[in-house]
């Protein structure tokens, strides 16, 4: 398959270059990077992931494997509101595996999954740090706490479209 040409924005690069700048290796950089990515294009395909390897010269090898270890990188489009449910020791204490299942039962998806409208995916995750709050879920960068399922309910349905 051909590769498709992706660029980052001049004020992009001039960001790639300052993050590289705080490490004593460059290449500490990649994870931020692959996060700017992720936001700009949505998920890290092959040809995203190939462009973030030249801007940060390295191996696409290097990049591929950083981008499979870690969860948080997409492999695949997801939803444009990223519903991660926290099903670890605390939260299962307190229902999380529950809303999890009535979550996936009421958008019609199993997990790592996205509606075929493309707003919504979900996803079962491991502890997210905020063990205090059980159960918790967090909808792309927000977090959620002491959450019930009819409180999830009302949370979806105020997202803007
Ligand atoms: S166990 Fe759910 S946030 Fe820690």
């Amino acid at each position: 398959m051909e590769q498709q040409t992706l660029t980052f924005e001049p004020a992009e690069v001039a960001e790639i270059e300052r993050l590289k700048s705080l490490y004593p290796h460059p290449k500490a950089a990649l994870m931020p990077v692959l996060w700017m990515a992720q936001k700009k294009w949505g998920w890290l395909s092959e040809d995203v992931m190939r462009t973030v390897a030249d801007v940060m010269e390295l191996p696409y090898a290097h990049v591929l494997g950083v981008a499979r270890f870690y969860t948080m990188y997409f492999k695949k489009p997801m939803g444009r509101y990223h519903i991660q449910v926290c099903t670890n020791v605390s939260c299962i204490l307190r229902g999380g595996d529950k809303l999890f299942e009535l979550l996936c039962e009421k958008l019609g998806i199993g997990n790592n999954e996205r509606t075929p409208d493309g707003r919504f995916s979900i996803e079962e995750v491991e502890c997210m740090g905020a063990c205090g709050g059980a159960p918790m879920i967090a909808i792309n960068e927000d977090y959620y706490e002491n959450v019930t399922f009819d409180d999830v309910e009302r949370i979806l349905q105020s997202l803007p479209d």
